[in-house]
């Protein structure tokens, strides 16, 4: 997507070689950082404290993490201690695994003095593919807004967190269909959750909306469903940090109650699902996904800006008020209308996801 005309991915190497960038996203919307990661431990703590985030991206750094990786030790054992520092980031979001699981995989076979020039590919690779895939998520799920807009006009999205260019190398998930609703003109509008307690939605979906001239207005989280009860939604579209064989789509904390009240207003709910964010190995998301417990200044803080222009952080809890911060919830199968793929949209069932990719289905039988 562009900024200021100039076109960005969330992560690219650097024109230098043997180092990667990527914008800080903890400073956003106040700052647009670019910060250079030269190490396996940059790119590890990266993702832990999220300057990188979001299922896709995430993956896409751990994939450059393993090149950085190799630069340091390009030996099996060398392979093996990347993907251990990379894999215990954040436990939540199953494209990490599935970027060091294919990464690690292709370069065991590979000579030692080649592997570094063969993990950049990869992850080149990687990035490019993430890229493909979210754009055909946004022309697969356009005909669904398009739908809307021929019956009645304007199209309201409602939309969780951040599942937009930010979250992925380019075009995010969720936001796929937006911009390209948007681009081919219709009238098209999006309620963004704030998405407490570290405000993706408030911080990063609005600001690329924003950017890209998309009509928005944030609102606090525990707003959709009244929105929902006086029509003011007519389809809520979410990202997902895993989803299961049978279709349960594990996603930041809060999207299963805009579910629930999706389903009590029969407001169609779907989900944008990249392949690489489907675990076939995991049927049950409510017993099975683990799900992040971040830290409690989280909940009990808030950062932003002074009308000085300091970026400052201040508590809102009382001290000594315990406090909770689950990052993820799972979202039953039964309360998502479809999954937005790359390839076509499907129900949330395990034979219609082992249909649209039987070979991820058959190799994790
Ligand atoms: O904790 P985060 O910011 O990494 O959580 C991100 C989300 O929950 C997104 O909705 C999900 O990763 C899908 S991103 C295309």
């Amino acid at each position: 997507m562009k900024i200021d005309g100039k076109p960005f991915r969330t992560i690219w190497p650097a024109a230098s070689g043997g180092s990667v960038e990527i914008i800080d996203q903890t400073k956003f919307p106040h700052r647009f950082e670019i910060v250079t990661l030269h190490s396996t431990a940059d790119a590890a703590h990266a993702i832990k404290a999220m300057l990188v985030r979001g299922a896709p991206l995430i993956g896409a750094t751990a994939a450059y993490g393993m090149a950085l990786a190799m630069q340091e030790d390009a030996s099996d054992t060398g392979i093996e201690r990347g993907y251990q520092t990379l894999v215990v980031t954040r436990p939540t979001a199953i494209n990490l695994k599935w970027a060091l699981d294919r990464v690690s995989a292709a370069l065991r076979p590979v000579p030692a003095t080649q592997r570094v020039a063969a993990a950049w590919a990869l992850a080149a690779e990687i990035a490019d593919e993430d890229v493909a895939i979210n754009e055909a998520i946004g022309l697969n799920g356009l005909p669904l807004l398009e739908a809307i807009a021929a019956k009645k006009g304007r199209v309201n999205v409602l939309t969780h967190c951040n599942a937009g260019w930010l979250a992925t190398v380019d075009w995010g998930t969720a936001t796929a269909p937006i911009y390209k609703a948007f681009d081919k003109g219709l009238d098209i509008h999006v309620w963004v959750d704030e998405t407490r307690p570290r405000n993706q939605g408030a911080s990063l979906t609005a600001w690329e909306l924003g950017r890209h001239g998309v009509p928005h207005t944030v609102i606090p989280d525990n707003s959709g469903g009244h929105l929902m009860q006086h029509g003011e939604v007519d389809i809520v579209i979410v990202g997902t940090d895993r989803t299961t064989a049978r279709g349960d789509v594990c996603n930041k904390i809060g999207t299963y109650l805009k579910a629930l009240a999706a389903h009590d207003n029969g407001v169609p709910f779907y989900v944008a699902l990249p392949s690489p964010t489907i675990d076939f190995n995991v049927d049950d998301g409510v017993k099975e996904i683990p799900i992040e417990e971040r830290g409690a200044e989280e909940v009990a803080t808030m950062t932003g800006l002074t009308a000085d222009g300091r970026i400052e952080t201040v508590r809102i809890v009382p001290a000594g008020s315990p406090v909770a911060n689950h990052a993820f919830d799972v979202t039953p199968a039964r309360y998502v209308t479809g999954l937005i793929t790359e390839r076509g949209v499907c129900a949330a069932t395990r034979p219609a996801l082992a249909a649209m990719f039987p070979e991820r289905a058959k190799a994790a039988a």
